[in-house]
């Protein structure tokens, strides 16, 4: 085999990606596209008319398997018009049904686990030279000893292309990779592979370059962030030593961190977030169900009264502190009453915002193998709205506690609005733009758009369930940028 430095680069052309799936698989399709973009391929928005075509995949429920085998089909006849055409499926389905991806979809040529992304480059050579199908994946959990599977999860942590991050200002950097908690409902730990810190060395030396190239924001990612725990040079890192190692690299403005387990939120972490002015005051820590029979059913570890606990902590070390959560409606054996107890814990804590998901068995998963699904759909649909409603009553609610107050706000650019052409313009120079305070809410005002990664004082107006609504106040202050702006206000 040879090494990806010397190919010649034979295989530039047009790449089409798509990415479904959380911030890591963003982080891994920004990181596959550098490094193909060394290799001269350009990307494209038209599927069909790609010479390369990857979709990095997500196996956390099954809607998401559904939306690829849906564009896989579209690509078949496309394929006989086109069949020099290179398909390749990358990520956790990549991982999670290997070979059956050749089954059910046969004009697939490349699939590659979530542990062997920096394989692409010379894939897709070799595919387009030889014409053959190929297939790289790490061990499954059982196959064999812990520390063969883990090196088998090879980490894939190199070269930033500022182009192809979504915003200049924003980056993700992965400090860990994998799970070991195995939730019962969850495909994680197979498709991730065990649980690997990266050193703190390396994270500060990736958090130095993006400070370099602009970036104002990083966000650390993990799938249980805050288990992080690492030994370098004789001293023991967990997150909190973390946020502090990384906290005075020039340039960065804000660390944010996602996604905690509940049972891992330490008194040192709460401190760390308190006592370092760049960690943002927000904690997504997902509490899944608000019934005990429940958390025990997934293996969560925790009581609701320990989940309890652990707010109250938060509270008492930050009262001001955001919290936002995941739940899961519709798991196997949740009675009405169960479901009522979720509602229950989110009137109890009144979180930001909950990302609210109807219970998807998994192949491979304990719940999957031990019980049965046996919440109809619409009942889970039903569930899944009404706790939706509650929750947006609630962050309604506690959105319009910010009305006549004055947030800090990091500027992101133009809004989603704005930019479809939504917002009427007459002015260049008012814009309107998004952004969002250091508790994750998010802020849309008007101003210029060179304000763009710069920090911004608003004063808040209005609002709806998910947006504060304001007003630039005259005067901000910027950090880092040096402007010249008309007046604005
Ligand atoms: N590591 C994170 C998130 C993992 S996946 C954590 O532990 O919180 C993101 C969310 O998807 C989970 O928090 C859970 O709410 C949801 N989820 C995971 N498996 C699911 C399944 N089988 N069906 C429905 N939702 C699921
Ligand atoms: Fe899945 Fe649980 Fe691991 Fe989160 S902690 S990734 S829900 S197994
Ligand atoms: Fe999905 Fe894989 Fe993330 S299964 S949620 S893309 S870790």
């Amino acid at each position: 085999m040879s090494s990806p430095e010397t190919q010649p680069t034979q295989h530039n052309g047009k790449l089409y990606i798509e990415t479904v799936g959380c911030q890591m698989n963003m982080l891994d399709s920004e990181l596959v596209v550098a490094a193909l973009r060394q290799q001269q391929l350009e990307l494209t928005d038209d599927m069909y008319e790609a010479d390369t075509v990857l979709f990095n995949t997500c196996s956390v429920r099954e809607h998401a398997e559904h939306k690829i085998y849906s564009q896989l089909g579209r690509l078949k006849f496309n394929k006989r018009k086109h069949p020099q055409q290179v398909i390749g499926v990358i990520g956790c389905m990549a991982q999670k049904d290997q070979e059956l991806i050749f089954q059910k979809a046969p004009h697939v040529d490349l699939i590659v686990g979530t542990g062997q992304l920096g394989e692409i480059p010379r894939m897709i050579t070799e595919a387009r030279s030889t014409r053959s199908r190929a297939i790289a994946v790490s061990l499954g959990r059982k196959g064999a000893s812990r520390d063969e599977v883990a090196s088998s999860f090879e980490s894939y942590d190199r070269l930033r292309d500022p182009e192809m991050r979504p915003s200049p200002y924003q980056a993700f950097v992965r400090i860990m990779t994998g799970c070991d908690k195995f939730c019962t409902y969850c495909v994680v730990p197979m498709t991730r592979g065990p649980e690997q810190s990266r050193p703190p060395s390396h994270i500060r030396t990736e958090v130095q370059t993006l400070a370099r190239q602009g970036v104002k924001e990083v966000t650390l990612l993990g799938q249980t962030v805050n288990s992080y725990k690492v030994t370098e040079n004789g001293k023991l890192y967990r997150l909190s030593d973390l946020l502090a190692f990384i906290h005075d690299v020039e340039g960065i403005e804000r660390i944010k961190f996602v996604t905690n387990f509940p049972k891992d939120m330490t008194d040192d972490l709460l401190q760390a977030v308190r006592d370092l002015p760049k960690v943002c005051r927000y904690l997504h820590v997902p509490a899944q169900s608000g019934c005990d029979e429940m958390l025990k059913r997934m293996k969560r570890g925790y009581t609701v009264d320990d989940y309890r606990e652990m707010m109250q902590r938060i509270r008492a070390t930050m009262p001001k502190c955001a919290v936002s959560s995941d739940f899961i409606v519709g798991f196997c054996g949740e009675t009405e009453e169960s479901f009522q107890k979720s509602m229950d814990l989110i009137r109890e804590f009144r979180f930001k915002n909950s990302f609210i998901f109807k219970y998807s068995p998994r192949p491979f998963t304990k719940a999957n193998e031990l019980w049965e699904d046996d919440i109809p759909e619409d009942v889970k649909r039903r569930r899944n709205n009404e706790m939706l409603d509650l929750q947006n009553e609630i962050s309604e609610e506690d959105n319009a506690e910010f009305i006549g107050t004055t947030v800090e706000v990091l500027v992101e650019g133009p809004s989603k609005n704005d930019e479809k052409g939504k917002i009427e313009n007459t002015d260049e120079h008012k814009r309107q733009l998004v952004g969002r305070t250091t508790c994750d809410r998010i802020v849309v005002f008007e101003g210029n758009p060179r304000l763009a990664g710069s920090l911004v004082e608003v004063d808040v107006l209005d609002c709806t369930q998910t947006t504060l609504i304001g007003s630039i106040v005259t005067g901000h202050r910027t950090h880092g940028l040096q402007l010249e702006l008309p007046v604005i206000g």
